[in-house]
Parts: C-alpha cells; sequence; structure tokens
C-alpha cells in the first residue's frame, strides 16, 4: 500500500506517475497498446490468495495467476515470512565457490518426488533456461544434436527452446535455428516413425499442451519413454507449467506412473511464484556425460544459479504445498470446476469442448456460421480471428472481474490456470461469469465485433494513474 513512506512506497509512486510514456518510450510499446485495447492496463494494488484488487479496490478472481506461477497465492504469510528473514540474516549469496547448502536440500527434496532414476538438479531462473540445459545434457549424452518436438509446443523463446516450438509464427524471422523436426501431440505411430531416423537427441514433450490445454492421453508418456529409450533418445517432460501439484500430481508424470523421463523440466510455481527459478532434474547417467572431469565441472553454469532467496522459496513452497494439500485439492477442485464447464458446454453452443487436468482448464470456443463466415474473408478474417476470443476476454474482465486469457496459438480457447490455493467461491464466481458472457457473446451481433467495439471503447479512454479518472473505462 502506498503512503508508509517507506523507499518502496516512494519509487513506486514515482514509477506510477508516467508509467505510460515511461513504459512506451523505453519499454514494449506494442505490449501497451495491446493491454489498453484488452482492457488490462489496470492498476494494480494489491493481492489476496487468487484475488487482486485495482486501485479503486475492485476485486478480480485471478485465472491467469502470472501464467500459472502463483500456485500457492500472491500473499502467503510464511513464505514472505521466511523471504524477509533470509533477506535480514546476512546469509552471503553468490560466493560462487561453495557447496550451496540450500540448493543441495531443495535439489534432495525434489528428487525424493520424483521418478526414481532422476538424481541430480540443476537450478536456473527461468523456465527456458531450464530447458536450455536439458537440451545441452541431452545433447552431449547422446552425441546427436536434432530435438523431436510437437506442434504447438511451447518450451520458451531463447533460441534452443524456439527451435522446438511448435508454433511457426513464434519462429518467423529468428532463424536458422537448430535442428528440429515436429511431430502431432500424443500421436504414438509419428513419434515411433521419427524415431526410426535414429538422429534425434531428444524428445521433448508437454504432459499438458500449456497453449490449448490438451493433455496427453493416459499412457502417452510411458509409451513414449520405451520408444525412445528404444531408439536411443532421452525423453524430456516439460513440466515448467504442469509441476508442483497443478495437474492434481506433484509432477503430471505421476498420473503415468510407469513413465520414465530421463530429464524433467521445472519453473513456474516451484518458487512460488515470489522469485524466478529454474531446475533441471536429470538422471545421473545422463549428468556424468556432461560433468564427467573435474576440469569440466562448470561447463554448464550461471552467475545468479541457485540465489538464497530462489532456494528458500523453493523449500518453502515444498513444505506449503505437502502442508494445505494442494495436489489433492487441486484435483478435487479441478473436477468440479472442469464438471461445471462441462455443463456450461451443455447449455451453450459457444462452447465446443473442454479440456485439461487439474487446474489447467481450457474452454474451446465455437463460432456461429455467421461467425465462420466472417472469419473467411480476407482482412477482416485476420481481425476476425484476433478479436473472437479475446470478446470473451474482455467481457470476462469488465464485467465479470475475472482474469483469464487467450494465447496467441490458440485464439479460440480461454484458459484458467487458477492458483492452487483458489476457493470454492471463487471457481463459483468464475462459472458464473462464464455462463453470463457465454449468454451474451452468443446472442445477436458477432462475439468479436462486440470485441471489436469493446477495443475501441477501451482505447478511447487515455491510461492514467489517477484511479479517479480511470472509473469510466471499467464498464
Ligand atoms: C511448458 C513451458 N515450458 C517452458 C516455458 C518457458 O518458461 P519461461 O517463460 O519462464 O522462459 C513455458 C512458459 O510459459 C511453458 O509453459
Amino acid at each position: 500500500m502506498l503512503g508508509a513512506g517507506t523507499d518502496f512506497d516512494r519509487l513506486l509512486a514515482e514509477a506510477r506517475r508516467d508509467v505510460d510514456a515511461n513504459f512506451r518510450e523505453h519499454g514494449n510499446a506494442q505490449f501497451a497498446n495491446m493491454i489498453r485495447l484488452t482492457g488490462f492496463d489496470r492498476e494494480w494494488a494489491r493481492a489476496d490468495g487468487a484475488l487482486l484488487f485495482d486501485a479503486e479496490g475492485r476485486e478480480y478472481v485471478d485465472c491467469i495467476a502470472g501464467y500459472a506461477v502463483h500456485a500457492i497465492g500472491r500473499s502467503h504469510p510464511d513464505m514472505i515470512a521466511a523471504l524477509c528473514d533470509a533477506l535480514r540474516s546476512g546469509q552471503p549469496q553468490w560466493v560462487q565457490f561453495e557447496r550451496n547448502p540450500l540448493a543441495a536440500l531443495l535439489a534432495k527434496r525434489l528428487c525424493a518426488r520424483a521418478p526414481a532414476a532422476l538424481k541430480h538438479v540443476f537450478f536456473s531462473n527461468s523456465g527456458t533456461e531450464a530447458i536450455e540445459c536439458a537440451l545441452k545434457l541431452a545433447r552431449r549424452a547422446t552425441g546427436r544434436s536434432a530435438v523431436l518436438h510437437c506442434d504447438m509446443a511451447f518450451h520458451g523463446l531463447t533460441l534452443g527452446s524456439l527451435a522446438a516450438n511448435g508454433n511457426p509464427k513464434l519462429r518467423e524471422g529468428f532463424g536458422p535455428l537448430g535442428d528440429s523436426e515436429c511431430i502431432p501431440f500424443d500421436d504414438l505411430p509419428a513419434l515411433e516413425q521419427a524415431l526410426a531416423s535414429r538422429r534425434f537427441s531428444a524428445f521433448l514433450v508437454e504432459p499438458v499442451q500449456g497453449k490449448s490445454c490438451h493433455a496427453a492421453s493416459e499412457r502417452f508418456l510411458s509409451e513414449a519413454a520405451r520408444l525412445c529409450s528404444r531408439a536411443g533418445t532421452l525423453l524430456i517432460v516439460d513440466e515448467v507449467q504442469t509441476g508442483i501439484g497443478r495437474t492434481g500430481r506433484f509432477l503430471a508424470v505421476e498420473h503415468d506412473p510407469n513413465c520414465e523421463p530421463d530429464i524433467i523440466v521445472l519453473s513456474k510455481a516451484l518458487a512460488g511464484g515470489f522469485v524466478p527459478v529454474g531446475a533441471t532434474l536429470v538422471t545421473k547417467k545422463v549428468w556424468d556425460k556432461t560433468f564427467d572431469s573435474m576440469s569440466r565441472a562448470l561447463v554448464h553454469a550461471s552467475t545468479f544459479q541457485s540465489g538464497v532467496l530462489a532456494m528458500t522459496a523453493g523449500l518453502m513452497t515444498l513444505e506449503i504445498h505437502d502442508r494445505e494439500n494442494l495436489s489433492g485439492r487441486t484435483e478435487t477442485l479441478g473436477n468440479q470446476l472442469r464438471n461445471d464447464f462441462e455443463r456450461l458446454a451443455r447449455q451453450h453452443r459457444v462452447i465446443g469442448a473442454v479440456r485439461g487436468r487439474g487446474l489447467m482448464l481450457g474452454v474451446s470456443l465455437r463460432k456461429s456460421s455467421a461467425e465462420n463466415l466472417l472469419a473467411s474473408l480476407p482482412v477482416i478474417g485476420s481481425l476476425e480471428e484476433l478479436a473472437f476470443g479475446q470478446a470473451f476476454v474482455m467481457e470476462m474482465l469488465a464485467t465479470h472481474a475475472v482474469l483469464c486469457q487467450v494465447t496467441e496459438s490458440h485464439t479460440n480457447i480461454l484458459k484458467f490456470t487458477p492458483p492452487l490455493v483458489v476457493r470454492e467461491p471463487e471457481c463459483a464466481r468464475v462459472v458464473a461469469a462464464l455462463d453470463a458472457t457465454c449468454r451474451k457473446l452468443s446472442s445477436g451481433v458477432s462475439a468479436s465485433v462486440r470485441g471489436a467495439l469493446h477495443a475501441v471503447r477501451n482505447a478511447c479512454f487515455t491510461p492514467t494513474s489517477d484511479p479517479s479518472e480511470s472509473k469510466e473505462r471499467i464498464v
């Protein structure tokens, strides 16, 4: 809260004064345009569990959760206390030439929860860095450089991860990328056929695709592990988004207990959303191929790996996960939410299907024949494509104070990833909001036209840091 007179309050107040100009001139102006048109450019004042509050005191249910990082909620008192204690303790970090005790303990505790063969952990600072580590170690262990990935896969946007990205739009203009090949998701025959070339270091796959919430079928991962092992290819399971309880198990691979991956990658919720972190869990056999002599002890390393705050937050996240049975409640609440969404799908033609697992759910939206006609027209068609799903996102936000999203790869899938501490009445608010939104947007004028009008209205009001002036924008 502002006004307490701390340095932080002073800096934040100064930052807010010219936020729009500063962001546009020195940051990403296109992103500023996007959040303005969609109505997301609010001033966020505080958070509590799964709730966000804007400067006017309006309460929102946050079903984006910082792209699924805030599993334990944004204001967990035990986490805040542990991080403040860590800062105040004076414990030096990044001494570099030390056996980092917090990192060693977190590695041990993560391995104890992972499939038995995973014994070593490399910590980094983001999902994509953790994927880069996995790709490097797989290259070294197999002596091969190509990577096999899935259609519409997302593993991050640095160059190595981008080579395994399944969305051509995101790769465009950044080539040439590393050697890679794309197969359909959840398709064992296609996997077997591709592996036969024996040129892949790794098959990199998400248990539930983050962009579409499409979950792999029941025994896909264990069968994939078997096929990969036969072909001398490593199986890397990307649990950056699904890990730490998101699907109703600590790791999503637990849904398929016979799956023995060579590498599992974690990030996002691992440090509770309080500190950036990434973790690459690796078998001893693969690890030892890279770190095979003292002279190679630092062939893969990073200055900011294993910071005191990140490691403390990781350890606290595991304790909070267990104490509050976050995986168990995620399974229960996720099933309830899914049932409620499926009930809405039976009531509203505009809902096509409900996908996902646990509290990682996607609701696919179906266009009317008039909207399909619009989508087939040149120029208007591409605007239609953009505006259709966004119309639902904007209505959920503006009228019902629920944050959800569509992704750049799947503009017709509404994605819900609330914090795992979300409460039943908050889930009920989300269901009621979707019900009302579907009713409103599937009657009369097309959803995309409504979305476009909404965007124009948002654009007509200048962003301001004065709450009294911005009131009219929230209609
Ligand atoms: C499955 C998956 N892998 C990797 C990443 C990349 O993580 P980051 O954005 O931290 O680089 C993401 C990010 O959304 C993800 O969902």
